[in-house]
């Protein structure tokens, strides 16, 4: 058995014989696998999926073992998991000013780590890349997270602007200044010295597109040693810009973060032996992040298998935990994305939310309604375009493009009709 050293092996049988626990028990407690707990103390395993160790964390914690429970989390947040990146505090070195809020600090970054390592790739190579995706699948944590992952090569600081409150009124200008105020916090920026690179994130554009644009632009072109890292519902059509797209979460790291959420809104909560009622709710909810924090929430008064029975259109309706008035509740959050919206995408967009299933342009033009909704095939593909761009439409491209609607969507469209 490894019980030398800082290893995660290590540093489990200590907690877990300092409790008094067999193995045996420590199983028994989180609900994984006795081989588990052996595999990871011996070493044969040493980078054992984050849903065990949250399970083991949970178990200590439950317990009352408090100095266990931030030992296993201090370990995994400073050495990350087979399935996950931590995020703890809010990246030191972030500027706050006014109309910027501080950096969010709510529990762990579930998964995620293909995505990190897609953006840090985009921002080695380029100095501008956007985080696009539909609205609470996660852009903003994912930007922290990267900021405060890459803090330590943006010796000039990191800044980060939220533009999410600031009205769709303002203009180029306003935003320049919203974001000079934020830079200017943390120093003067633009003298140019490779030792003072420095990044600024923007977060949510969406609703102030152009001007935002123009000001990426130009802070690329006044300031050399800046780096800028956006997050928007739409996609930037701009020289210079790198897009990673950012998709719901996997079905396992979904359930992850139900499982969290779900603990942090009911302690005593047990789920155990629930793992198919989970996923079909975090599969209901498309693994969306901010329905599956709503979802969770309402474990406090609901059992998993009412929860399971609620018509998506009753969790849209609930309050989440966001802060920003477009996160209020799920059907607030599509209501601002389709707010932005032309009348031409909404008709679209509410015929193709009678559609369950997914669907390619071939199949649109096939149907015998199609022409009271759009009249041409060029006229078609614009709006099915424009609203992949706005992230209104999910696409998986593969020798022939498929389309579809989250599930969420779908229900607030049909609400809004
Ligand atoms: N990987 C993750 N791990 C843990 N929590 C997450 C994860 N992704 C998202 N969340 C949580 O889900 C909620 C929505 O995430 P976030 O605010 O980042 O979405 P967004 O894409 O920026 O949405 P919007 O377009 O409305 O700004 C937040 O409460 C966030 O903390
Ligand atoms: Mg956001």
């Amino acid at each position: 058995m490894t019980r030398h050293g800082n290893t995660l092996g290590g540093l489990l049988a200590r907690q877990r014989m300092g409790a008094g626990w067999s193995q045996e028990e420590l199983a028994d407690r989180s609900g994984v696998s006795v081989r588990t707990v052996r595999n990871i103390e011996t070493g044969a395993v040493q980078s054992p999926r984050h849903s065990s160790l949250s399970l083991m964390v949970a178990a200590f914690q439950e317990a009352g073992l408090f100095e266990a429970e931030y030992v296993l989390r201090d370990f995994t947040d400073r050495n990350g998991t087979e399935n996950s990146v931590a995020l703890s505090g809010r990246p030191t070195g972030v500027s706050t000013s006014n109309g910027v809020r501080a950096g969010d600090d709510y529990d762990w970054l579930v998964g995620r780590k293909n995505d990190i390592s897609r953006i840090c790739d985009s921002l080695h190579r380029d100095r501008w890349t956007t985080l696009v995706g539909p609205g609470g699948v996660g852009k903003t944590k994912l930007a922290f997270a990267v900021a405060d992952r890459l803090r330590s090569q943006f010796a000039g600081g990191v800044s980060i602007v939220h533009l999410g409150e600031t009205s769709e009124d303002h203009d180029e200008t306003a935003v320049w200044h919203a974001v000079c105020e934020a830079l200017l916090t943390e120093g003067s920026p633009g003298d140019g010295s490779a030792a003072k690179r420095r990044l600024v994130v923007i977060d949510n554009i969406e609703h102030l597109q152009t001007p935002a644009v123009r000001v990426c632009q130009r802070l690329l072109a006044e300031f050399p040693d800046l780096w800028i890292l956006v997050t928007s519902r739409h996609a930037v059509a701009a020289a210079g810009v790198k897009t990673v797209e950012v998709r719901p979460l996997s079905t396992v790291d979904a359930e992850q973060l139900f499982l969290y959420r779900a603990q942090a809104a009911c302690s005593d909560l047990d789920l155990t032996g629930r793992g198919s009622a989970v996923a079909e709710i975090c599969r209901k909810l498309d693994g969306l992040p901010s329905a599956l924090e709503v979802a969770a929430l309402r474990l406090r008064s609901l059992s998993i298998d009412t929860l399971l029975k609620a018509p998506v259109r009753q969790i849209v309706a609930q309050p989440s935990i966001a802060d920003l008035p477009h996160q209020r509740t799920l059907i607030e959050s599509v209501t601002w994305s389709y707010g932005m919206l032309g009348e031409e995408q909404r008709r679209l967009l509410r015929w193709l939310s009678a559609f369950p299933e997914a669907f390619t342009i071939k199949d649109l033009l096939g149907r015998p309604d199609r022409e009271a909704v759009v009249d041409d095939f060029p006229h078609l593909v614009d709006i099915v375009s424009d609203l992949v761009d706005r992230s209104m439409l999910q696409v998986r491209r593969g020798s022939e493009y498929r389309y579809s609607m989250l599930g969420h969507i779908r229900e607030v469209i049909r609400i809004l009709q």
